[in-house]
């Protein structure tokens, strides 16, 4: 066997301000109650003016490789979600990479939206695995505060902002432990692209650039791609539901997760969840979730993770990882 991508350090940015739903409900018409029961988000964190996509990746992307116990020469490539770019370009990766002072090897933006994370991961594997980068951060940054239309009850309480990133390290040795990216699968269909995007961008200068969601059908789809994204990434492993020690989905609602759970037969205790303190941070939300557990050491080294996320395109995918 070659060389696997082991996950080597795990990373997490988070804005220092929290709102709660309460404090929603002084400004639009919802409640604690409603917020609570249709989506498990309790709180969101909202970035400072300063904390934007680049400072907070760079953050996330500090913390990872001090997680790695390696430096910034270590790192030949930085492969950055988001939704939410500092600029049109640069990059906003490139922006990472100037702050932590590293002039070596490439770097790009990817926008697949909430499924940014698991696509970055997904080219940055193929990468390690093609031998063109032997270290590469994989980072998800987002400010959804600055696009969300703040009067629309229907879509402002479900977001919050953050940052998380991994790094990935070519591994003979993780090869051979069977440990590092197992599979990633990535979907997309963009006929369904009207049902959550943004109405605008730098291109259309008469749009706000607001986000706009068909909240009941995104969550119709949610429940059936995700399910079958989760039993595609088993069947291209042999391997059954038992094997998974933790699901880290994305956090966009709690009924959600809860479905995919089920359809796994794994109870709370074995899916992390941040949805009730993080909200909805798009592409950051996994990599947050993941940095969570890994920090606090519910997953362990040698653990099976299954990494799943669906958004704006449609776009979705999972990754199969064992740490
Ligand atoms: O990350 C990308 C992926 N995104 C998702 O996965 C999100 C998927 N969708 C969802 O999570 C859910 O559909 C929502 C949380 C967005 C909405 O929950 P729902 O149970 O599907 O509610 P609904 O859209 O069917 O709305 C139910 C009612 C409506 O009132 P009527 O028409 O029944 O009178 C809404 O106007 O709730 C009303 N409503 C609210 N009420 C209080 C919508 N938003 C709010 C609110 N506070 N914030």
């Amino acid at each position: 066997m070659g060389v696997r991508s082991l996950l080597t350090g795990v990373g997490a940015y988070l804005p220092a301000e929290i709102v709660d739903n309460d404090t929603l409900a002084r400004r639009v018409d919802t409640s604690d109650a409603w917020i609570t029961e249709r989506t498990g988000i309790r709180q969101r964190h909202i970035a400072a003016a300063h904390e934007t996509a680049a400072f907070m990746g760079t953050e996330a992307a500090r913390a990872a490789l001090a997680d790695a116990g390696v430096g910034a020469e270590a790192v030949d490539g930085i492969i950055l979600a988001t939704a939410t770019p500092d600029q049109a370009f640069p990059a906003t990766a490139l922006r990472v990479q100037a702050a932590l002072g590293i002039r070596q090897g490439f770097g790009f933006d990817v926008s697949a939206a909430c499924a940014g994370f698991v696509y970055a991961l997904s080219v940055a594997d193929a990468m390690i695995q093609a031998g063109q980068a032997k270290g590469v951060l994989v980072i998800g940054s987002e400010v959804y505060s600055r696009i969300l239309n703040w009067a629309d009850r229907g879509t402002c309480v479900l977001f919050g902002d953050g940052a998380g990133a991994v790094f990935l390290q070519a591994s003979p040795a993780g090869a051979a432990e069977g440990r590092g990216v197992l599979s990633t699968h990535l979907h997309a269909d963009g006929t369904l692209g009207d049902i959550l995007y943004v109405d605008g961008a730098v291109g259309q200068p008469d749009k706000p650039g607001h986000l706009v969601m068909n909240g009941r059908e995104v969550f119709r789809h949610a429940v059936t791609r995700l399910a079958e994204a989760v039993e595609e990434a088993l069947a291209a492993n042999q391997l059954t539901a038992e094997a998974i020690d933790w699901l880290v989905p994305h956090q966009a609602n709690l009924r959600i997760i809860d479905a995919m759970g089920r359809k796994l037969g794994l109870g709370r205790d074995k899916v992390v969840i941040t949805v009730d303190r993080h909200a909805n941070t798009s592409a950051a939300s996994v990599p947050l979730a993941l940095a969570e557990a890994w920090r606090d050491g519910r997953i362990r080294r040698g653990d099976l993770v299954l990494l799943e996320a669906l958004g704006g395109g449609l776009a979705w995918g999972s990754a199969l990882v064992r740490m």
